[in-house]
């Protein structure tokens, strides 16, 4: 077999085979095929797409170039959540706790953030002492008793994806759905879960911009789940603003919280409560109704059941549950709107590098965040403004020396309009 004969074979848009492209996915990890050639393959891809079972056979290869991780030692439906990645996503903060409370089990391995996204493992570690570098054994045993532990990523989980992810970076390929739902399946069927609940966002602040292209994408994921034996579903959300109010690692652990005690702002509990009803009818073999599934989810956030496994799932990883103690800046900016009008979108992306501007992301992987700044968005899509009013309230380090920039960036991402603009609906469709 020759790597030029299978690059051109998908450039002429022809069908490429199990074997083929198995053996130019083991190739590329092993360091025979190099960077230009996978490049080469990867334009090839991104320009005449891969028919669903090819699609499924780059998945596999992937998901076979690293280690897979058993979760036979843990009794119960086994659960992960995947989100596509969003500014203010703090869900997973959220929907853990509240899936443990119905009594799943979710062994989380989470990602940190770059460039203008957040990551579920910068926000916990906000929480002082909280470790995501737990041990495996003891990863599981917190998983069996809490029901519920968020874990960093290990170093050897699908390295074809680590290395095709960079190339794709740099080479104009990110945004293929074949590609997309390769690299996301694959990094979730090596942790071996019985069900799979997908977040596809779609909007401004999205890889999907379209809803047409984040039903393809959830349809292609879905269809490899269920090729793989596992249960899964996709929930298509709006990605058109942020999510919830609140943007920074600190502040995003404060809203959490509120939402785990139905303080939450209305679009974060809504998507919750979506996710954890669908995780819900997963497990159950859809044996109960939506409208059940719904009121369960209902009550043990009410009851605070929930609530408690944030809590108990925190003092497991070594964090101290109180609240009081995040650090959170006290020199507060407000950001007042320039002119009246209705809001008529919100630049997520904008706001996401507005927040890392700030020091709440990262630009480069080396580089260390700031816990304690970020921004709460007093505004959202289709809300009235008056010339004078506050739009956000900005938590900044005053010895950083990016803010003003970040503060321009934050007020160029709101537009304002003299119309009113129907915001859009949170949850666009569940492909299931
Ligand atoms: N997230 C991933 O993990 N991979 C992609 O290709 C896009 C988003």
């Amino acid at each position: 077999m020759r790597t030029y004969d299978i690059i051109k074979k998908k450039r002429d848009g022809e069908k490429l085979s199990q074997s083929e492209i198995q053996f130019i996915v083991d190739a590329y990890v092993k360091g025979s095929v190099p960077d230009y050639q996978m490049s080469a393959f990867l334009m090839a891809i991104f320009l005449k797409g891969m028919a669903d079972d090819e699609t499924f056979h780059l998945t596999t290869a992937m998901l076979e170039s690293g280690e897979q991780i058993s979760l036979s030692e843990i009794s119960g439906f086994t659960i992960d959540k995947h989100s596509t990645g969003g500014v203010g996503d703090k869900t997973s903060l959220v929907l853990g706790p509240v899936l443990a409370a119905l009594g799943l089990k979710v062994a989380k391995l989470s990602g940190r953030g770059l460039g203008h996204t957040g990551g579920t493992i910068d926000k916990l570690e906000s929480i002082s002492g909280f470790s995501c570098d737990v041990p495996a054994d003891k990863f599981i045993a917190i998983v069996n008793k809490i029901g519920v532990a968020i874990a960093g990523q290990t170093a050897n989980l699908v390295p074809a994806d680590k290395k095709m992810y960079a190339l794709r970076d740099v080479t104009a390929t990110v945004d293929s759905i074949p590609l997309i739902a390769a690299s996301i399946m694959s990094k979730k069927l090596a942790i071996h879960n019985k069900g799979v609940v997908l977040d596809v966002k779609v909007g401004s602040g999205a890889f999907m911009k379209s809803l047409q292209d984040a039903r393809e994408l959830a349809r292609l994921m879905v269809s490899i789940g269920r090729q793989a034996g596992r249960k899964v579903t996709a929930v298509l959300s709006n990605m058109d603003e942020p999510l919830g109010e609140m943007i920074g690692n600190s502040l995003e652990v404060l809203e959490a919280a509120d939402t785990l005690q139905g303080k939450g702002p209305s679009d974060l509990a809504e998507l919750v409560k979506v996710l954890a009803s669908e995780s819900l009818l997963l497990s159950t073999n859809r044996t109960i109704t939506q409208a059940e599934a719904s009121k369960k989810v209902e009550e043990v956030i009410s009851s605070g059941k929930a609530f408690q496994k944030f809590i108990e799932m925190v003092k497991a990883q070594g964090g101290d549950p109180a609240m009081e103690k995040l650090p959170i800046s006290k020199e507060i900016k407000p950001l007042v709107s320039e002119k009246s009008g209705y809001v008529s979108s919100i630049d997520c992306e904008e706001v996401g590098l507005s927040a890392m501007m700030l020091g709440a992301g990262r630009e480069t992987k080396e580089a260390k965040i700031d816990f304690t700044v970020g921004m709460k968005l007093c505004k959202h899509v289709g809300d009235k403004v008056e010339k004078g009013d506050k739009i956000a309230d900005i938590y900044v380090n005053p010895n950083h020396p990016g803010n003003e920039k970040a503060i321009e960036r934050l007020a160029k991402a709101f537009h304002i309009k003299a119309e009113f603009v129907q915001p859009q609906k949170l949850v666009l469709d569940i492909v299931s």
